[in-house]
Order: C-alpha cells, then sequence, then structure tokens
C-alpha cells in the first residue's frame, strides 16, 4: 500500500503532483472558463459578499494564508484568517455578505466543525474546501469545494495542504472571473500556469535527494528556524510545524520582516536557518530585502538553508546549501517551495529513528475541542 515508499508520508509527497493536477481536473467548460460545479452557492449571492473568513486549524490554517495574498490580488476582497478554536470564542464580525471558507482535510475536526455552525448561525455562507466526501464540515456548510488528494494516511498532511491550496486558488480565480476583475489577462495566465504545477512539483521532488541528504547531516540539531515573506511567510510556518511533529525538534517560523523586532536574537553560531526566498522577477523589492535578511543572519553565524528559483544567483554568496525549485508566478510559489521543506522533515525524523506515520502525542483527526 505505501507503495514502495518507506512510510505513507514519503508515498504522499510523492503523491502530490497527481493530487494537484486531479484537483484542477474537469473545472473548466468548453470555453476554457472555470466551472466549479460543486459550489452551490448562488451567483448572485457570491458576487454580493464583501468579505472572506477563513477558518481552519494547523496545515489546513496555512493554505487559508496562502489563499488570503491570492484571493485578495485577484478579486479585492478583503480576507482574514482565523484559527478555528479562536474564531467563535471573539464575537466575530460576520453576516449574510461573508463568504466563511472552512478548510478541513478530514472534514471533521471539531473546532473548524464548531466555527462553521458559529458562522452559519450568524447569516454568513460557508463553503468548505474538504477532502473527504459526506464527511461532517462539508454536511454542514452551503456549498464544498472537494480536493481530490486521495485519502491521506500520515497524520502529517502534505498532499492534503498543496491541494488545499490549489482548491484555494480556484476558487480566487472562480470569483475572480465571477466578479469580473480588474485583470482578466492575468487570470487567463494564472490559470494556465497552475495547470504546469504537477509537472513543476515533480521537477522538485526529482531533485530532492539534496535535502535528503542535508536532512541526515542534520539530525541531531536541536533547533531549526524558517523565514518566509509574502506567501513565503505560511511555508516557513507550514515547514515549521512538519519538523516539530515529525523530529520533535524546536521549530518556528518567522515572517522574514519581523527579523529585526526580535527573532535575530536567536541567531548564534551554527543555528540552521531556511529561508524562502521570493522570485526576483516578482513585483517590489521583497527579493533585495530577503537576501538582505540572510546576509544579516549569516554574519552573525547562521547556517543558512536557502529554497530559491532557478536562474536566482542573487543567494548563492550568503547561502550554505540552495535547494532550487522551477519558476514560476510567485503566488503560486508554495506550490513548490513547501515540497523541500517536508523532505526536510521526513528524512530528519527518519534519520532519528522517529515513525514518521504516526508522531507521538497526535491524531490524524482532532475530534474533539
Ligand atoms: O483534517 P484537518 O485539515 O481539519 O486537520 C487540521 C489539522 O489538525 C492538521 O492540518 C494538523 O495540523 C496536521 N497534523 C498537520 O500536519
Amino acid at each position: 500500500e505505501k507503495g514502495g515508499f518507506d512510510s505513507f508520508m514519503d508515498k504522499e509527497i510523492h503523491d502530490q503532483p497527481q493530487a494537484v493536477g486531479d484537483t484542477l481536473l474537469g473545472r473548466t467548460d468548453v470555453d476554457g472558463r472555470l466551472v466549479l460545479d460543486d459550489l452551490r452557492i448562488d451567483e448572485a449571492v457570491l458576487r454580493s459578499i464583501d468579505k472572506i473568513v477563513v477558518v481552519a486549524c494547523g496545515t489546513a490554517a496555512y493554505a487559508g494564508h496562502v489563499a488570503k495574498y491570492a484571493i485578495e490580488h485577484w478579486c479585492r476582497i478583503p480576507v482574514e484568517v482565523e484559527l478555528a478554536h479562536e474564531f467563535r470564542y471573539r464575537d466575530p464580525v460576520v453576516g449574510p455578505r461573508t463568504l466563511v471558507v472552512a478548510v478541513s482535510q478530514s472534514g471533521e475536526t471539531m473546532d473548524t466543525l464548531m466555527a462553521v455552525r458559529h458562522a452559519r448561525e450568524q447569516g454568513a455562507k460557508v463553503l468548505a474546501i474538504c477532502n473527504t466526501y459526506g464527511s461532517t464540515i462539508p454536511r454542514e456548510s452551503d456549498a464544498v469545494l472537494y480536493t481530490h488528494a486521495g485519502p491521506e494516511i500520515a497524520v502529517a498532511s502534505t498532499k492534503a495542504f498543496l491541494s488545499q491550496i490549489t482548491a484555494a486558488y480556484l476558487l480566487g480565480l472562480y470569483l475572480a472571473q465571477l466578479r469580473g476583475n480588474k485583470f482578466p489577462d492575468e487570470i487567463v495566465e494564472i490559470f494556465d500556469q497552475l495547470r504546469e504545477m504537477p509537472g513543476r512539483i515533480q521537477q522538485v521532488l526529482d531533485r530532492a535527494d539534496h535535502v535528503r541528504k542535508a536532512a541526515r547531516e542534520m539530525s541531531d540539531v536541536p533547533s531549526v528556524l524558517f523565514l518566509g515573506r509574502h506567501v513565503g511567510f505560511p511555508v516557513a510556518l507550514e515547514g515549521a510545524l512538519k519538523l516539530k511533529e515529525l523530529a520533535y525538534i524546536h521549530a518556528e517560523g518567522f515572517a522574514a520582516g519581523e527579523l529585526k523586532h526580535g527573532p535575530i536574537a536567536l541567531i548564534e553560531e551554527g543555528q540552521p536557518v531556511f529561508v524562502i526566498v521570493p522570485s526576483p522577477r516578482g513585483r517590489d523589492s521583497l527579493h533585495s530585502k530577503v537576501i538582505s535578511n540572510i546576509q544579516e543572519i549569516r554574519a552573525r553565524g547562521a547556517r543558512t538553508l536557502v529554497i530559491a528559483e532557478d536562474g536566482d544567483t542573487a543567494v548563492e554568496p550568503f547561502a550554505d546549501e540552495v535547494f532550487w525549485v522551477p519558476q514560476c508566478p510567485t503566488l503560486l510559489s508554495p506550490l513548490l517551495a513547501t515540497v523541500p521543506l517536508q523532505v526536510f522533515a521526513c528524512e530528519l525524523a527518519t534519520a532519528r529513528g522517529l515513525d514518521v506515520d504516526q508522531p507521538r502525542n497526535l491524531a490524524k483527526s482532532v475530534t474533539v475541542e
């Protein structure tokens, strides 16, 4: 059942090109327009929403963070992301013009389910992004957008995460199309690019030996930090969560811009730091700012493990290791940059002799509050 892999997690990491491809399958009509058949919320209602609130826990919440960057940019609708267990205890402002998006692999996470119930009581429409047919959260939601990742067995979420991000992109592109957004050409271009992503994820997997080697060499480190900016920030959080869950070592993700506001004090000789570098082809000056961050931490002794886009030679002078990923539009880059971090956590935990499919103290779905 593990398809020749040593663990379900390793298999599921390698299933990701297919999981993303399957999530994209059958979502366009003959004219190439996006159709989300399973969305079942009246188009007039979707046109009238003035706010989106994503509720989720753990890895699914990080997919929500990525969704925020993409949907706000493509649709100009404000998007909040909230941990489901915080949402309902803070008297959130939601109503009939709010679309609440509940992201859950299992569809059974109690905290997320309670947030769904609370949102509906307030009159909000709820859309579930879910991987499990007929589970409770989609049943109790107004609509569902299924991810087609297939069953995820390992406790640590991998292919479900990439599929959730993919579904969130589909939702964003669909809303942009429906509401007549400002950049129709960009939407068509992004959808074409999205269809290229399974092949690019496969390329990242094909290059993963370098990550595995680095992970084995670092199997006794006490702590690893992760820095990212823009959509690289949720990727950093996810990289840290994977390492905590699987390898039981201290790991923390930061927004790279926060460094000077505190976390840089943690940097000492030999401290490993992953840095997810934004594309040099992207807007703004984010790329050069993150390069400066790498210089700053390296000057203080950090061991820098850099995830960068093919051709970004500017990172090389400051990187102890570079893990290259193919070029793609910035907003889609989490689908690539996450993969080396998953492989790293899986390999490091395995090198420590741990069971990556069943980490201690964790359950696959958390059905209690
Ligand atoms: O089934 P869900 O997507 O609702 O689960 C949410 C979290 O419990 C889950 O993502 C958890 O954080 C994973 N162990 C992450 O690897």
